[in-house]
């Protein structure tokens, strides 16, 4: 069996497409490892945290489909109207186990990391717009991030973290972009930058959180990979809006404003996959960034994910699935 090593992992927004780079492998040692993992994945207990939030709702959903047992955080596991779909969904009933925690309080994530193999890092604050940047967001973000992190450190039988940053924290470099220019998971956002973004504040605070993760991982030997998305689509499983569809909403209900940006989109069901495939092959490492195309675009090869055999789903369908989901759910009429 030859060892994979995954050298660079990216996400392509602008053309729905996820690219696994591998050293040596063929699509039949790829299986084979799978399907021993697969085996020693009845075993898995796993946690999500901000699991009523819109990405987590599909990792969970997809962590239950595969047989794992979940430790799923929410700030308050008594308001149905955030919890009930996570319990509709198939082997929730067996394998689902709500826990109460919040990022601001120290320790709060302890009794769902316990006894985990893998944690699976959301919970952090998705506004557009914001009164105190420090306490809404910049604070739940990073110091949120350590706790789960102080928690994961306490219990040995973490073997992995999963973390979503974002291309937030990937593009803001100051380093210019061309077609020629390939954007990877070495750039990492300058702070100062940030501040100049659209989403100044949910910018910074991705890459604060996300740079002092790397940090706490490096000192207290936490095998930590991010997982950087841009903006993600698709059908929602929660009842409330999230922030990334609201921007499409806007668009289909005729908004009168709209930003001056040129954002890259993904469907949901791939960013929960990759998470999963992220924790999943023993010698994933590192950042797991997507291009974000700001024009000018750039180009990425396609072919090590059509070898690892990730099927992604096409930007039109993505859109069509997040308008359809929308109008289902009485979001948009027409
Ligand atoms: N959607 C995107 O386009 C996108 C792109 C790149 C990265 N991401 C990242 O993906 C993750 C999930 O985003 P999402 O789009 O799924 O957003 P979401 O639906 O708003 O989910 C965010 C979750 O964080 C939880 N949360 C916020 N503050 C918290 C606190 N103080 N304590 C505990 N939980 C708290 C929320 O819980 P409540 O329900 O209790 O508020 C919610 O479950 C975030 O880390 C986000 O930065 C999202």
């Amino acid at each position: 069996m030859q060892s994979i090593r995954p050298l660079l992992l990216y996400y392509s927004l602008h053309s729905s497409k996820f690219f696994f780079y591998f050293n040596s492998i063929n699509n039949s040692e790829f299986r084979e490892k799978m399907s021993e993992q697969l085996t020693e994945k009845s075993m898995k207990v796993v946690c999500v945290t901000g699991a009523s939030g819109y990405i987590a709702s599909w990792i969970l959903k997809l962590l239950l489909d595969r047989g794992y047992t979940v430790h799923a955080t929410v700030r308050n596991p008594n308001d149905q109207a955030k919890t009930e779909h996570l319990f509709n969904l198939e082997g929730a009933k067996e394998r689902l186990h709500l826990y109460k925690a919040d990022l601001m309080e120290e320790g709060s994530f302890d009794s769902a990391i316990s006894g985990c193999h893998g944690v699976f890092h959301l919970a952090s604050p998705v506004h557009l717009t914001v009164k105190d940047p420090q306490a809404e967001v910049l604070d739940p973000a990073i110091k949120g991030t350590l706790n789960v992190l102080t928690s994961c450190k306490k219990f040995p039988s973490v073997k992995r973290v999963v973390l979503t940053s974002s291309m937030a924290a990937v593009v803001f470099t100051g380093k210019p972009r061309s077609p020629e220019v390939v954007v990877d998971e070495s750039w990492f956002s300058d702070p100062e930058l940030c501040k100049e973004s659209l989403m100044r504040w949910y910018t910074l605070s991705k890459t604060l959180a996300e740079d002092a993760a790397w940090k706490f991982a490096k000192e207290n030997g936490i095998d930590l990979i991010t997982i950087n998305p841009g903006m993600v689509i698709g059908p929602m499983l929660q009842q409330g809006l999230t922030s990334s569809v609201s921007v499409i909403l806007n668009l289909i209900n005729g908004g009168k404003t709209y930003p001056n940006a040129t954002f890259g989109w993904v469907h949901v069901k791939d960013v929960a996959n990759a998470h999963i495939l992220a924790f999943e092959v023993p010698s994933a490492s590192g950042r797991c960034a997507d291009d974000k195309p700001f024009a000018p675009i750039y180009q990425v090869s396609k072919e090590k994910a059509k070898g690892l055999g990730v099927n992604f789903t096409p930007l039109k369908v993505s859109l069509h699935e997040t308008v359809e989901n929308l109008k289902h759910k009485g979001f948009a009429s027409f």
